[in-house]
Order: C-alpha cells, then structure tokens, then sequence
C-alpha cells in the first residue's frame, strides 16, 4: 500500500484547469455563515503534495476575474482565467453598458498577461435558466468570442444542456480563435466527438463521471482531447457515484462544523481530489494512470501553457 501510494506520488503529475479557489468556501464561509477558519492554505498545500503542477482559477465574472487573478500571484503555479459565465451575463445589462464591461474583461487580461490562459468560464447553460434568460447567454457566450481572438487565447467553455446551439456559436467562430476546452463535461459521446471536430479539448471533473452513461461518454473521447479538472468546491466524487467505485486514494475528512487543520471538509471539493478523478478515469478507460495522466498533462500544457 505504502509502495503503491509513493509510486503515484512520484510518477503522477497534474493540472488541474479549473479550480474555484476564490469561493468563500475555503474562507470557511458557507451560505454566509461563517463555520471554520480560513484554510486556502492547507488546501493549495495538500493539492501541491498530491503533484498538483499548475491550476486556473476560474474566473466566473468581472469581479470574480480580478479575484482570481489576484490570488494566482500568491504562488507561481497558480493562474487565472478570465470571462463571464453563462449564469452571470445579467451583469453585462445590469452594469448598464455592456461594450465596458466587456472591454474591462480584455484590459485585465492584456494587464495581466503573465497570469491569464483563458478566456472564460463562458458557453451556455440551460439547466439553469432561472439566474439569465437564453437569449441573454446566446448574446454574451458570443461575445466574448472578441476577447478570445483579440488576445488569441484559448477558451475555457462551460456547456449544460445547450448542445446545439453551443455548437452553432462555436461552428461560427471557431476560425477566429485557437480553441480551447469544454469543461465539465456532461453531454453524449456524440456531442463530445462534435466538439472535437471543432477543434476543443474536453474536460473530465466528477461531475462528469455521475452515471455509467458519462462514464462511457468518457470512455469514447481518445486521449489525446481529454483534460481534469476538480470544479472545486463543487463536483466532488460521491459515494452513490458510478465512478466512486474506482477511487483509490481517499481523504481524511470532518464536517465543516468539526474542521479540524489538516483534515479535508466533508463534500466541499478541493484540487488534491484530482488524483480520484484519474483513478476512475484510468481504471474506466483499462489505461494506465501514469502514461494516461502523462498525455492529459501534455494537452493541458500545449493548449494554455505552451506561451509561457
Ligand atoms: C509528454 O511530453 C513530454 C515532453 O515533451 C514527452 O517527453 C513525453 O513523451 C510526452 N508523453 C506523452 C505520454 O505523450
Ligand atoms: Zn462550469
């Protein structure tokens, strides 16, 4: 057991593309209660420990963006993406003139160029209607295709539910940006060969691995277009999961109201849980983790960190 955990940590590396680090979750804030004292620290560390390389926070709107970016100079290996997800394009109308709010988008990234790799978390999400209308989300996903090709960075894309018209904005576009990632992927092995075809990579977190359904839908995208993820603080692998009966390597956890330092909190996600996404990924797939985690770190690295 002690061989076997050294092996991965000394074979295994990671980057993890998208981690929510700026949530108040890891201030120990929870539904604006305070529960725990802040542990970002530990949770950047037991991340590091597991051979975390290199993690985007994402960057979910303007203010979230400049967040992120702020908290990915606290470490060399962290770095930002910069957008506006679909959920939260009421803020272009809102903000009252939606041309600044998109050009204060592109100035951070063009003032933060060591730091930024994406733009983005945008695309489209119709499981969640209620917080922006579709004709919002349609708007604003392809707008922000003008930041894309004006800074020529690859794009961190969020799709739920949305296959079609997501791939109508991208089939339009597509030439004037250099691709890019669909995080999070929950769709079909239909809607992830089309995506391909479009030049994307695809990225694997928990979330897409709930059901034997995504789990073939995983299985079906060659290695060479896949990417992982955490979605931290979300997306966490659970027990009642299809894949849950892959995972090998397992936290010490307590519940946020028993937090106690050097233990994980119970179902709030975090980067070092990136090694159970491999392990299910690996074992699903019959592949080997080391030559697997190998080529998804390739990918990663020539789509965002190849100018850096
Ligand atoms: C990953 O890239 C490194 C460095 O370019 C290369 O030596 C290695 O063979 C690649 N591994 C895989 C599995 O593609
Ligand atoms: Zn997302």
């Amino acid at each position: 057991m002690l061989s076997f955990f050294l092996f991965f940590f000394l074979m295994v590396f990671f980057e993890d593309i998208g981690v929510n680090l700026t949530d108040s979750m890891y201030q120990g804030i929870y539904h604006g209660s305070k529960k725990h004292e802040a542990d970002l620290d530990d949770v950047l560390q037991r991340a590091f420990d597991q051979g975390m390389k290199k993690m985007m926070i994402t960057g979910g709107s303007l203010k979230e963006s400049k967040e992120a970016i702020e908290l990915s100079r606290k470490d060399e290996r962290l770095f930002s993406t910069v957008g506006c997800h679909p959920t939260r394009c009421q803020e272009f109308e809102e903000s009252g003139d939606p041309e600044l709010y998109l050009n204060e988008l592109l100035s951070l990234i063009m003032q933060n160029k060591d730091k930024v790799v994406a733009v983005g978390e945008c695309g489209l999400d119709y499981d969640r209607l209620q917080f922006c209308p579709k004709e919002i989300q349609l708007k604003y996903f392809e707008k922000q295709f003008d930041i894309a090709e004006k800074t020529q960075l690859p794009m961190f894309l969020h799709l739920r539910n949305a296959a079609d018209d997501f791939l109508e904005i991208l089939r339009r576009n597509k030439h004037r940006v250099k691709g890019g990632v669909v995080h999070s992927f929950t769709g079909t092995s239909q809607e992830a060969t089309a995506l391909m075809n479009e030049g994307f990579y695809i990225g694997i977190n928990g979330c897409s691995l709930k059901t034997e359904e995504n789990i073939d839908a995983m299985c079906s995208i060659p290695s060479s277009h896949l990417m992982i993820e955490t979605d931290a603080p979300w997306c966490d692998i659970r027990p009642t999961h299809a894949g849950a009966k892959f995972i090998k390597t397992t936290f010490q956890s307590k519940k946020k109201e028993k937090w106690e330092k050097g233990f994980c909190v119970k179902s709030r996600n975090e980067p070092a849980n990136i090694v159970q996404v491999l392990e299910v990924m690996a074992a699903a797939r019959k592949e080997d983790a080391t030559t697997f985690s190998e080529t998804i770190f390739n990918n990663t690295m020539n789509v965002f960190f190849s100018k850096l």
